[in-house]
């Protein structure tokens, strides 16, 4: 039997979940939340969709972590959204205690199953996931690059008139202002945009994408994007879950490719069983080198910030 759980049943969480079950990625999957009427409620929600959409999945709700047991799968979603005017590096010191308590369950409870990190500054929670799991760097990914060459594709769709589904896009680097989406490697049925797209169009899909998370945001207020991740969620769930070895962006944690170690960002992989079975270390021209570097710099200042707060927890517990 296949298991899933996604802890957070919030807009993000829930979009995950209906497509999970909708698409029957597997037999039993388990929605937790602090807020256990939200979590009961929503798996109740989607499971009444079953006979309507056809699928045989048996959504459960819940608070108690130990309905996580024995999960292949766990997608981390839980946590608070920025707002309006926010970074995603804004709400990082109120997310890491979330990280680590939801991390700890996992261990306890689900201690094989592959981790999708989703909760924002994604980067900076992957890696931090990584370190207090305990697992090895395959079984620790996080969702951003997927939803970031979506985004990029449905703008060269909107600009050229040609079909999204035709649209292969690639999206590298943090998922914050930095990221680094490369019009190099992006394609319309496997010819670069640059055949169709004036340089002026390409710098305003560029722009348009690394700020495609903040427009959603500014024009809804009081929601971030939520069925676009959980969309991404899905394809990086179908990618593990039927190890189909896709080329996929996803959040991991780096050892020595890009020339980087000791973080966590996105970066081109194979996405099958289990995770991420290879990182693609793609040939960078100089200014994508630049910029990706760039990007693991603000990375690694997040990384920096988190380990102060530790230092200042520390010094709290031992006073
Ligand atoms: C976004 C949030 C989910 O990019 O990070 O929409």
């Amino acid at each position: 039997m296949y298991k899933i759980t996604i802890v957070g049943a919030g807009r993000v969480g829930e979009a995950a979940a209906q497509f999970l079950a909708q698409h029957q990625h597997c037999e039993e999957l388990v929605l937790l939340d602090v807020d256990e009427g939200l979590a009961v409620g929503t798996a109740l929600d989607i499971q009444e969709s079953a006979p309507l959409f056809r699928f045989d999945t048996r959504v459960i709700g819940g608070a108690d972590a130990s309905l996580m047991a024995a999960s292949q799968l766990v997608i981390i979603t839980a946590g608070f959204p920025r707002r309006p005017g926010m970074s995603r590096s804004d709400v990082l010191e109120a997310n890491v205690p979330i990280i680590d308590a939801i991390v700890d369950h996992v261990r306890c409870h689900a201690p094989e199953a592959t981790l999708l990190m989703v909760t924002n500054p994604v980067d900076v929670l992957t890696w931090r996931a990584f370190q207090r799991s305990g697992f090895e760097r395959q079984r620790v990914i996080g969702q951003a690059g997927v939803l970031d060459a979506a985004r990029m594709a449905s703008f060269v769709a909107l600009e050229t008139g040609f079909s999204p589904q035709d649209v292969c896009a690639m999206v590298l680097g943090g998922h914050g202002d930095t990221m680094v989406p490369l019009p190099r490697y992006t394609c319309v049925g496997g010819v670069p945009i640059d055949s169709f797209l004036p340089p002026e169009a390409i710098e305003r899909i560029v722009q348009r994408t690394r700020q495609g998370g903040a427009e959603i945001l500014a024009l809804r207020q009081k929601s971030s994007a939520y069925d676009s991740p959980g969309a991404a969620i899905a394809a990086m769930v179908d990618a593990v879950r039927h190890n189909r070895r896709r080329l996929m962006p996803a959040v991991c944690v780096l050892e020595g490719e890009y020339g980087q170690h000791g973080v966590a960002m996105g970066v081109p992989t194979v996405l099958g069983a289990r995770g991420m079975q290879r990182v693609i270390d793609l040939p960078l021209e100089a200014d994508e080198r630049e910029l990706f570097a760039r990007s693991a710099e603000r990375v690694r200042e997040d990384i920096a910030r988190m380990a102060e707060m530790d230092e200042r927890m520390q010094r709290i517990a031992a006073s």
